[in-house]
């Protein structure tokens, strides 16, 4: 184990934050380190938004599902996927009529250059004392978010991020055992159903510590209630709209 391994692992979303602001120069250190995320062909298709205006921050907490701590963190970052500069890019090189692919290719390497890029903010904010949650409730009530934030075509929020100093000390949340994660040489997908059993009872008493023995589901019981449930079936006409094709 090395010092950047025990940080990993030593991760928990943080969702109690004090009233300390960030140095400016540590939210530099935090975006720069971002900045560094390895990118498809350096196409960098993203762009943060740091909101520290608390009026933006309570309108963006209730539109994000009324999740406290996107008013109470000291600082808010919307990450989003941006084609709207490489857009720009393309027309400085070869002029107004020609247009970036809107393909859903380009969609998804906007999307992953953008994630890429904020889980290194993740990583590099809690290497200087502060925590984060990510927030996928910004894709809530999108449409309003990305008139609030004035975001043009072709740049959409993939996820808020909370960032401040940690106000509570949360339990890690176990993962899934290695083994059903890590296939060698071929996917193997006759292990999974024990190594979900096995999961199961980590998560069980995981849960019940966590919530004083009020609630003790399992894994498969939480994954059984959430994903058969359709959820922000409005975001393919929403990117449609944003100008993201798919074709
Ligand atoms: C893309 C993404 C969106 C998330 N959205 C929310 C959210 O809207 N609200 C929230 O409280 N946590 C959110 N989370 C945090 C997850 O619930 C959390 O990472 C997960 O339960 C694992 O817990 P841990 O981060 O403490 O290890 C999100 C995480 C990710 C990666």
């Amino acid at each position: 184990m090395n010092e950047t391994i025990r940080l990993l692992n030593g991760h928990r979303s943080i969702r109690q934050f004090t009233k300390e602001p960030i140095a400016e120069h540590e939210l530099e250190a935090i975006i720069t380190a971002a900045q560094t995320a390895s990118t498809s062909s350096g196409v960098q298709a993203y762009s943060v938004i740091a909101v520290t205006d608390p009026k933006l921050q309570k309108e963006l907490s209730v539109l994000c599902g009324n999740q406290a701590y996107v008013e109470e963190c000291p600082v808010f970052l919307v990450w989003c996927a941006d084609l709207q500069r490489l857009k720009t890019a393309v027309q400085i090189s070869k002029g107004d009529e020609v247009e970036i692919a809107s393909t859903t290719e380009n969609f998804l390497i906007a999307t992953i250059d953008t994630t890429l890029a904020a889980q290194n903010a993740a990583i590099a904010a809690e290497s200087l004392g502060y925590g984060i949650v990510y927030i996928g409730g910004i894709r809530n009530q999108i449409a309003e978010v990305t008139k609030l934030l004035g975001l043009p075509e072709l740049v959409y929020p993939v996820f808020g991020m909370c960032v401040g100093k940690p106000d509570q000390a949360p339990h890690i949340r176990p993962r899934l055992p290695q083994k059903a994660v890590l296939h060698r040489n071929r996917y193997d997908a006759s292990i999974q159903e024990n190594l979900i059993n096995e999961y199961d009872e980590i998560y069980k008493a995981y849960i019940s510590s966590r919530s004083n023995g009020a609630a003790c589901s399992g894994w498969s019981d939480a994954m059984g209630d959430k994903m058969p449930i359709p959820t922000r079936i409005h975001m393919k006409e929403y990117l449609r709209q944003q100008g993201f094709y798919l074709e």
